[in-house]
């Protein structure tokens, strides 16, 4: 059973085009082994990411500091001096955090005994034309699924816990 999560449903080619179907988002697309990818997306920070990049040593609470340190600065208005990315801020936090928590999900999952194991990963899908980027995008909506559908599908071996762009693994 193969799930792909966060990917849309409808695609939307550019403005004045008909929206297309999606036929992969949220969809089991495969039986065999059970799989799941999470579509996020790179994070250019290298300091951001840092603590959170070595899945062998992450734990929650690393991640949990992270993410509530960013909140309280928010909310008491000294984020913008706290090292966070100063464009893409919360969206980057977001899926720093999706990241990192996918890492724990998959290191859990991993260890279960065969046959209840459960490979989870996680992939960037490139800067697509869509809604998100005001379709300012380099790659069309239907070639944004590529490589999550690979992990899904196409990829013979069985890993987990790692991060994919360009069906090649690639750092956090
Ligand atoms: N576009 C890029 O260049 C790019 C780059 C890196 C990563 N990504 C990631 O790829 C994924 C898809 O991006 P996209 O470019 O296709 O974005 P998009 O065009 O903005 O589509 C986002 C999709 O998420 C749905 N959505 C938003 N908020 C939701 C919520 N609270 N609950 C359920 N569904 C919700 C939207 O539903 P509605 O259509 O109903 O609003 C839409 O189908 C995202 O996770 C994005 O971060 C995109």
């Amino acid at each position: 059973m193969v799930y792909v999560v966060n990917g849309r449903s409808i695609m939307n080619s550019g403005a004045g085009k008909p929206p297309e179907f999606n036929p992969w988002a949220g969809k089991p697309v495969s039986q065999r082994k059970k799989k799941l990818v999470h579509v996020v997306a790179r994070i250019g920070d290298v300091r951001l990411r840092e603590p959170l990049e070595f899945v062998d040593s992450l734990i929650e609470e690393v991640t949990d500091r992270t993410v509530d340190a960013f909140l309280e600065q928010v909310k008491d208005g000294s984020w913008a001096t706290g090292g966070w990315p100063q464009t893409f801020t919360d969206y980057s936090i977001s899926k720093l955090a999706v990241n990192a928590y996918t890492r724990l999900m998959a290191k859990k999952f991993s260890y279960r005994p065969e046959g209840e194991k459960i490979y989870i990963n996680c992939c960037c899908p490139g800067w697509l034309k869509t809604a998100m980027t005001g379709w300012e995008g380099n790659i069309s909506p239907v070639e944004g699924p590529d490589t999550a559908v690979w992990l899904a599908l196409l990829l013979d071996q069985f890993v987990a816990c790692k991060f994919f762009a360009e069906r090649r693994e690639i750092n956090f």
